[in-house]
């Protein structure tokens, strides 16, 4: 049990969590679940937060200025669960001396999967093979028509070389793809997985047959796949996002798939989601998923344990082990 004093530390969670997760919560915790998982106004947070100690919170919640400003003074940690923590301002929290973590490392296996996923939903025609099969309209087999296209022995670039990409990266060598990637730094050798580390991001792309997003959202990638990226591309090349939607602009990855530019996109996340531009939803040549990375029991669970942990060291007066808000 989690207590200051003689009291028990009163948390707040914004949304539904796993049935273990949320017990964990209500055996450690004087809990406030939201019941219903729809979310929560900015009223109804600021009304809940009162007398708080704790709020669990995820990347469909945002904590925006108005709503860190806001909050009561009692109010000590924002814990995510979320790797990506964009949705929270980091730098407020910490001039109000609110602590703030997330959860690394144990979505990552799970999101590299589904990386793969769209590598081959994309190049493979996952999306329009299903429908042709369920709307009856196989028609006659032919031998030239549809066709998709190899991912075995083609070039790779990843652009952010964390523990995703990194993840990705082992994957990909499977398929005896040729790696390259781009981050801020190059990463330690054995972590490249035998990748071609690029300082430029332009200087990757003429090598990417494939282009995987799996960079954090930042002021600096915001919007960086744009036309003028993209057209330093192999013509017929094939996007992969499984990071963030506003990483792409979505007028030009459009535009790309649309004249060719693009021969194929495999996209789980997407600017401004679920209201996604809907031009998306009418393109063929796109495998479209709703933001599924970490979507399986074990993830989602293992990230709610990690929120948790990462609450009780707090109060236990430790450093927590994704603490985002330190020196
Ligand atoms: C994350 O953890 O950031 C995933 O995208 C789920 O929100």
């Amino acid at each position: 049990m989690t207590t200051t004093g003689a009291q028990r530390l009163r948390l707040l969670a914004t949304r539904r969590m796993m049935p273990d997760v949320e017990a964990r919560l209500a055996a450690s915790f004087d809990v406030t679940l939201n019941p219903t998982d729809t979310p929560l106004t900015r009223v109804e947070v600021l009304a809940r937060t009162s007398g708080i100690d704790a709020i669990l919170t995820c990347s469909l919640d945002k904590f925006g200025p108005d709503y860190v400003g806001e909050l009561p003074a009692s109010v000590r940690i924002i814990a995510t669960h979320s790797v990506g923590y964009e949705h929270i301002d980091i730098g407020l929290a910490k001039a109000r001396r609110i602590a703030v973590t997330n959860t690394p490392d144990v979505l990552t296996e799970a999101t590299a999967d589904l990386t793969l996923l769209l590598i081959l939903g994309a190049a493979r025609g996952a999306s329009w093979g299903d429908r042709m099969v369920r709307e009856n309209r196989w028609g006659e087999p032919s031998l030239i028509s549809p066709l998709g296209f190899d991912v075995s022995g083609r070039r790779f670039g990843i652009l952010g070389m964390g523990r995703i990409g990194q993840a990705v990266a082992r994957r990909a060598r499977g398929f005896g793809m040729a790696l390259h990637y781009h981050s801020r730094r190059p990463v330690a050798d054995g972590l490249a997985h035998g990748a071609t580390y690029h300082g430029r991001f332009a200087d990757m792309l003429p090598h990417c047959d494939f282009l995987s997003i799996n960079c954090t959202s930042t002021p600096e990638t915001r919007g960086i796949v744009n036309a003028a990226n993209l057209a330093l591309m192999p013509w017929g090349a094939i996007l992969v996002n499984s990071s963030r939607g506003d990483i792409v602009d979505d007028d030009s990855v459009i535009g790309a798939l649309q004249s060719g530019q693009l021969a194929a996109a495999g996209l789980d996340v997407f600017k401004g989601e679920p209201n996604i531009d809907p031009r998306y939803r009418s393109l063929d040549n796109v495998f479209l998923l709703p933001h599924l990375g970490s979507a399986t029991p074990a993830t989602r669970s293992a990230m709610g344990h990690r929120a948790i942990d990462n609450i009780e060291a707090f109060f236990r007066g430790e450093r927590p082990r994704d603490l985002l808000t330190g020196d």
